[in-house]
């Protein structure tokens, strides 16, 4: 079957999966952080895992249970995040950054508790993982991004494709109806240059393998 053969592409393929939220520190206790569980970035992970004995999890903070069977990284800042992915990026790696990374950091970290009191934080951008990365890769490096949206959800993830120069954005909504954050469901849109393919709510274990396959065909 021509997906069976193109799942022996992936065999020994470095797979670089990012799951969780990134944490910025404010203070020693504070942090600012996200809603992401790791539920999906986890799922992606295993489902690679199936297929190739080098993925590699990158993953800040998770609600879920590791899988033992994978090499899993603990990081905690965007730049950790960074430097982690740098370490283990190979010109032929497959990226997938399920993440939610943060936008913005603290300029001045607190070295001791802050008290109570009215204040200001001075936030800073932090690094754009994924457009700085894009900047090294080859021919052979598969790039895919997510990208969690409340409006405009297909336009949006063509323009941060577009300005990310990745090969696949998997975009979902967020709304009213549908929330993602912690769910064992997802809403998904996959986006390429050539394509939008729209799924229904599926289990993001589903999601994991629909994924897999699509980098099957592509790289
Ligand atoms: N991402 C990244 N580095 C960042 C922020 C995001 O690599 N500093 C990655 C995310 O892991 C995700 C993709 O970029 O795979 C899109 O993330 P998103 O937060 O949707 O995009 P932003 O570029 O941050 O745009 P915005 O938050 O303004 O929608």
């Amino acid at each position: 079957m021509k997906l069976n053969k193109d799942l022996t592409k992936l065999k020994n393929r470095k797979i670089i999966i990012t799951a969780g939220g990134t944490i910025e520190p404010i203070d020693p206790i504070r942090y600012i952080g996200n809603h992401s569980s790791g539920k999906m970035g986890i799922a992606i992970a295993k489902a690679f895992s199936k297929i190739s004995n080098n993925v590699v999890c990158i993953y800040g903070n998770v609600r879920e249970k590791l899988p033992k069977n994978i090499k899993c990284i603990s990081v905690g800042t965007v730049k950790e995040m960074y430097d982690s992915i740098i370490k283990n990026l190979t010109k032929d790696a497959v990226l997938i950054m399920s993440a939610a990374v943060s936008d913005f950091k603290v300029k001045k970290v607190s070295r001791s508790k802050i008290k109570n009191k009215t204040m200001c934080l001075e936030l800073v951008p932090t690094i754009d993982i994924l457009k700085s990365i894009s900047k090294r890769k080859s021919n052979n490096n598969f790039f895919a991004g997510f990208a969690v949206e409340t409006e405009d959800v297909v336009k949006n993830a063509e323009d941060k494709l577009d300005k990310k120069r990745l090969d696949l954005i998997v975009a979902n909504p967020v709304n009213k109806d549908h929330n993602p954050f912690g769910s064992d469901d997802n809403k998904v849109y996959f986006v390429s240059k050539e394509k939008v393919s729209e799924y229904p709510v599926m289990k993001k274990t589903k999601i994991a393998k629909e994924l897999l396959k699509y980098v099957c065909r592509h790289i």
